[in-house]
């Protein structure tokens, strides 16, 4: 199975993704790195690899919807089959959306629906909460609202920073990303109203 990633980061859930695939047995292949600026370790990761890398940024493009098309077309070239936005920072627009219908995933560092955006770690902190974690969803036109597919719980800490819980979770939220794309990618996944669900073995 074909996989595409979109990063804007430092590609750690992406590294995770291309050490599974090494496994013949996990049945996937990463086949496109998108990245929407410069400066992303991912890219470099991949390139080292031998996986193919664009960056399209928003900044190249006349506007966002020629942006949004651009990355569609892009995204689409390699026939991905699932396409996973492992800490993209920007939100996908319509063309993207129509050409991937329910076949985009997003990881996300906090329990949804609490905390989305993009400081799930310090807000967590911020409410005192005593479990915080991870969410791997079904992409939608909103902002972290999609469909949940998995969701992964750590403790919080008394003597948590942002970067020690942030650290945390993202362990735990990279092996849910490569469990959870391995089971999408072998079982399939099913979608009934509000809830997601991965089929069974
Ligand atoms: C992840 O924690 C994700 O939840 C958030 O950004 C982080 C990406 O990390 N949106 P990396 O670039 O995969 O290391």
């Amino acid at each position: 199975r074909r996989l595409a990633v979109l990063i804007s980061g430092g590609g750690s859930n992406l590294s995770a993704l291309m050490d599974a695939c090494d496994d013949p047995e996990y049945g996937c292949e990463v086949v496109l790195v998108v990245a929407d600026r410069d400066g992303c370790g991912g890219i470099e990761t991949a390139r080292s690899a031998g996986i193919p890398t664009a960056i399209i940024k928003v900044g190249d493009f006349a506007d966002r919807s020629d942006w949004d098309r651009a990355l569609a077309d892009a995204l689409a070239a390699p026939t991905p089959d699932l396409v996973v936005s492992a800490g993209f920072l920007k939100m996908l627009g319509p063309a993207v959306l129509r050409t991937f219908p329910g076949r985009i995933i997003n990881t996300h560092n906090s329990l949804l629906p609490s905390f989305p955006g993009i400081h799930g770690p310090a807000d967590a902190l911020a409410h005192g909460v005593k479990v915080a974690g991870a969410t791997l969803f079904l992409v939608d036109e909103g902002m972290d609202t999609g469909q949940i597919l998995a969701q992964c719980v750590v403790d919080v800490l008394e003597e948590d920073t942002e970067e020690t819980l942030l650290e945390r979770i993202k362990i735990a939220e990279r092996a849910q990303l490569v469990r959870t794309v391995g089971a999408m990618m072998r079982d399939g996944w099913r979608v009934e109203g509000r809830r997601a669900f991965l089929n069974r073995p």
